[in-house]
C-alpha cells in the first residue's frame, strides 16, 4: 500500500512580511516555480500521488487556483483542508487524521525543498512494520532548526531550536509517520511559542524506540526566511531540485 502524501502549508509565513501579506508564503517564487511545488514534486518523484494539502489564512483559495487538481503535475485529484490560526506543525499534522484513514504517511513542510529524491527512505518506511521515519541533514546554522543529539549513532533526543546545540544534524522537515502519530499529537501541549511541536512528536517515537533516521543525500534548504529564499532560489537556479540520480 503506497503511503500517503501531506504537505503542510499553512501558518502566516510572518518572517516573510510584507511578501506574505498578500499571498501565502508558499506561493512565493523559488526560483522559476511558487514554492509549493517543489514538495509535490518530491512526494511525485518517491511515487506517492494521494495528496493532501493544508493550508491556511487569507490567500488559502489561491492554491486552487494555481493547482486546481494537480492535472499539471499528471494527477486527477488534489485534496485540500484549511486550518485556522497558526497552532504548529503537528496541529496542522492533526488535520490530515480523516485523509489518512489508518494508513501510513510521509509528511513534508511546504518551505522544504531537496536537491535529490526521497525514494529509498520511502520504501524503507514502507517496510518498516510500525512507528516515525525521520531525515537529517548536516547544516552550519543548526540553531534554527530541530537538532538531533546521537550517541554511538542513535539518536538520543531532539532538541527544538537549541542554543547550544548537540550536533550539526538537523531534522529535516520530511516526516514518515504510521498513523498512530495522531494519538500522540492529542496528547501535546503548546510550546513556550505557543505551537504543538512536531519535535514533541518524535521525542515520543522516540522514547516508544519506535524511530529510525537516515541521512538524507544532495542539499537541503527551508525557505522561510529572506535569506533561506535566496539561497533556495540560487541552489535551484545553479543545480537544480528533485533530480533523480541522488
Ligand atoms: O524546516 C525544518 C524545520 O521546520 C525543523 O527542523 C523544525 O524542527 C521544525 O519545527 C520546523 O521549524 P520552523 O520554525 O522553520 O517551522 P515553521 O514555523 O517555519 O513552519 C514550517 C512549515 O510548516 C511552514 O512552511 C508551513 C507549516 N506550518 C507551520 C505552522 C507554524 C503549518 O502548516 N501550520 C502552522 O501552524
Amino acid at each position: 500500500m503506497a503511503l500517503k502524501g501531506i504537505i503542510l502549508a499553512g501558518g502566516l509565513g510572518s518572517r516573510l512580511s510584507p511578501c506574505t501579506l498578500v499571498t501565502n508564503k508558499h506561493l512565493l517564487p523559488v526560483y522559476d516555480q511558487p514554492m509549493i511545488h517543489y514538495p509535490i514534486r518530491t512526494l511525485l518523484k518517491a511515487g506517492i500521488e494521494d495528496i493532501l494539502i493544508v493550508t491556511g489564512g487569507h490567500f488559502a483559495g489561491d492554491f486552487l487556483k494555481l493547482l486546481k487538481n494537480g492535472n499539471s503535475f499528471g494527477l486527477k485529484h488534489m485534496n485540500y483542508t484549511y486550518q485556522e490560526g497558526e497552532g504548529g506543525i503537528a496541529a496542522a499534522l492533526s488535520l490530515a487524521e480523516h485523509f489518512v484513514a489508518g494508513d501510513k504517511m510521509c509528511v513534508i513542510l511546504g518551505d522544504n525543498i531537496i536537491e535529490g529524491n526521497i525514494r529509498d527512505a520511502a520504501q524503507d518506511f514502507e517496510s518498516q512494520k510500525s512507528g516515525a521515519k525521520i531525515l537529517l541533514k548536516e547544516v552550519e546554522d543548526p540553531t534554527r532548526f530541530g537538532v538531533a543529539e546521537i550517541k554511538e549513532g542513535k539518536i538520543v533526543r531532539i532538541i527544538e531550536k537549541p542554543k547550544s546545540p548537540p550536533s550539526n544534524m538537523a531534522v529535516t522537515g520530511i516526516y514518515f509517520y504510521d498513523a498512530s502519530v495522531f494519538n500522540f499529537i492529542n496528547t501535546l501541549k503548546p510550546s513556550q511559542r505557543g505551537e504543538l511541536e512536531i519535535t514533541d512528536v518524535n521525542n515520543m517515537y522516540l522514547e516508544r524506540g519506535d524511530l529510525t533516521h537516515s541521512e538524507l543525500k544532495g542539499w537541503w534548504t527551508d525557505a522561510g526566511t529572506f535569506e533561506s529564499l535566496r539561497k533556495a532560489s540560487n541552489l535551484v537556479a545553479e543545480t537544480g531540485a528533485n533530480k533523480d540520480f541522488i
